[in-house]
Parts: structure tokens; C-alpha cells; sequence
């Protein structure tokens, strides 16, 4: 306390509300708290929402669509014309140099797959399509897992596992909860299952830009890590490996993630509001 700026500060005479009380008394035992430009108003969320709807028709489409034969440009092309179709614009594109509107990460391409016409999708995969969506300058991002045809049931057991993370996750984010909580939780599934959490890549504010804080870990200690307040919109997406966490980011295309050892990864995503409920979905 009384160490200069506070990020939450109300002027003397003017009555805090509710959630600003209960944020600057957190602040005052030294807790990270977001910062105020994190907690969406109800016309941002509005907008991040209708961003979310979009998002979810695109993966929708390509969850109806998906099959082995097709190549992962395939994927790009229905992702593309549906956005753009729809008054949107696929966020990945040109993102940081990005050169497509999706990754698609097939097996042990742990996420950031760039489609290409040479890559076919076959009987057996497990593929991760990651869609992320700007509409009226608003941004929501989601992935879901997709088995090709008959896969192993050692694989199929990976993708559930992943999902269960995800909505472990999800439930460890209770209003005024921390980032830590999240990370922990899902962590504690994932080493359950024999499985580990890809610690390099993380989950993330989203919204008004493609990534905002706060940087959302899938692995890390209870009540560690930022406050989680009604207000803030955030991405969960863990990868979980089969095998050890380890990855590795590829130096010819600057984007591809692979597992070190080799052995299959998996992914699911979604964007959320923090409700003094707790997480509502905004990728349904
Ligand atoms: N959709 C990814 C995420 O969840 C972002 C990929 S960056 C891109 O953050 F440029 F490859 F799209
Ligand atoms: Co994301």
C-alpha cells in the first residue's frame, strides 16, 4: 500500500462501485489486478459476441465439411469465403506475416500449421483447426479437434482428455479467481492422464485485439498470476502432449509447432467472458 500508482483508484467523495471495491482491495493486498482498459463495457462484449458467432460458423462448417482427401488449403479456402462472406476478416491473415486465414495442425504439429495444398488429410489423423475472426474490429478465437476417419484409440483418448482441460479450466475460472487457478487445474488433469501441457504457448486476452493480457498458462500454481474479473474476455486453449512438452518452432516457415518427440498433440479453444458467475462461452 502507498507505494505510488494504483491502477484502481476512485477520487476521494466519489463511491466506488461494487466490482471497483472489491478489485482495489485485492490491489491493496498486492495482487496483480487488470488493468481497467481490460474489462470490456457492454457494447464491446456486444461486439466481441456477434465477432464469436461468425467465428463459430466458420468451424461449424468446417466440422460439416472436414474429410480425408482434402488438403489443409481446402480448409484455408472454406475458412476464407465464409469470413469474408459473412463481413469479417479472418484475423490469422497476415497476422505478424501469417500467410493464411487458419492453422490447421495435423498429429504432432503442436498448432500454427499453415495450410498448403501439398498437406492431404488421411484416415487416422487428429487435426486441430484454429479460427480466429475480426468483425467490426471486434476479435474472438476458437479451436476444435477433428478425427479423420477411424483413429487410434490412443489418439481419441488424447483429444478427449485435451477437452476435459479445457472445460477444467473453465471451471477453475471463478470471478476474482487468478490465472494461476486455470493453469493449475488443468495441469493437475493433464499429468493424471499420463499426458503433458505445451508450456511455451499460452492462452490470452482477446477482444479489441488478437492478444491482450493477460497471458493465460495452462500449468502454473493456485491463486498465482492475475485476477480474474467480471469484465474480462480471455482465451483457454491447452496443448496436450502425449509425450514430453517439449516443441519446437520451425525455421523454415517461422510459424509451424512440432513435438519434439514426435507423438501427437491436441487443442481446443475457446474465448470467454468472466461473468460474476463465472465464464459464460462467447465462441458457442
Ligand atoms: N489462433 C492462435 C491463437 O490462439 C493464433 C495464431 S497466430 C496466427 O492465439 F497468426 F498463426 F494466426
Ligand atoms: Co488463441
Amino acid at each position: 500500500m502507498g507505494k505510488g500508482f494504483r491502477k484502481w483508484f476512485v477520487p476521494k467523495g466519489v463511491e466506488p462501485t461494487e466490482l471497483e471495491k472489491k478489485v482495489m482491495f485485492f490491489e491493496a493486498k498486492g495482487c496483480l489486478v487488470p488493468n481497467r482498459k481490460l474489462i470490456k463495457n457492454a457494447e464491446q462484449i456486444e461486439g466481441i459476441r456477434q465477432s464469436g458467432m461468425v467465428n463459430t460458423g466458420v468451424l461449424d462448417l468446417v466440422a460439416r465439411e472436414i474429410k480425408a482427401g482434402m488438403s489443409t488449403e481446402d480448409i484455408d479456402r472454406l475458412v476464407y469465403d465464409f469470413t469474408v462472406s459473412h463481413g469479417a476478416i479472418p484475423a490469422p491473415l497476415n497476422y505478424e506475416g501469417f500467410p493464411k486465414s487458419v492453422c490447421v495442425s495435423i498429429d504432432d504439429v503442436v498448432c500454427h500449421g499453415i495450410p498448403s495444398p501439398k498437406v492431404i488429410l488421411k484416415e487416422g489423423n487428429i487435426v486441430n483447426v484454429d479460427v480466429s475472426t475480426i468483425l467490426n474490429g471486434y476479435y474472438s478465437d476458437a479451436s476444435r479437434m477433428f478425427c479423420i476417419g477411424e483413429v487410434s484409440p490412443e489418439k481419441k483418448r488424447l483429444v478427449e482428455v485435451t477437452r476435459e482441460c479445457l472445460e477444467i479450466g473453465m471451471k477453475a475460472a471463478k470471478p476474482y479467481s487468478f490465472v494461476g487457478d486455470i493453469g493449475y487445474a488443468i495441469e493437475q488433469h493433464a499429468k493424471k492422464n499420463g499426458y503433458s501441457v505445451v508450456r511455451d504457448l499460452s492462452g490470452h486476452g482477446v477482444g479489441l485485439a488478437f492478444h491482450e493480457e493477460p497471458q493465460v498458462d495452462h500449468f502454473g500454481k493456485p491463486h498465482t498470476g492475475m485476477l480474474l474479473v467480471p469484465g474480462m474476455v480471455f482465451t483457454i486453449e491447452p496443448m496436450i502432449n502425449m509425450g514430453k512438452y517439449s516443441v519446437r518452432f520451425s525455421r523454415l516457415d517461422g510459424w509451424t509447432v512440432t513435438t519434439c518427440d514426435g507423438l501427437p498433440s491436441a487443442q481446443w479453444e475457446h474465448t470467454f467472458l468472466m461473468t460474476e458467475n463465472g465464464l459464460e462461452i462467447l465462441t458457442y
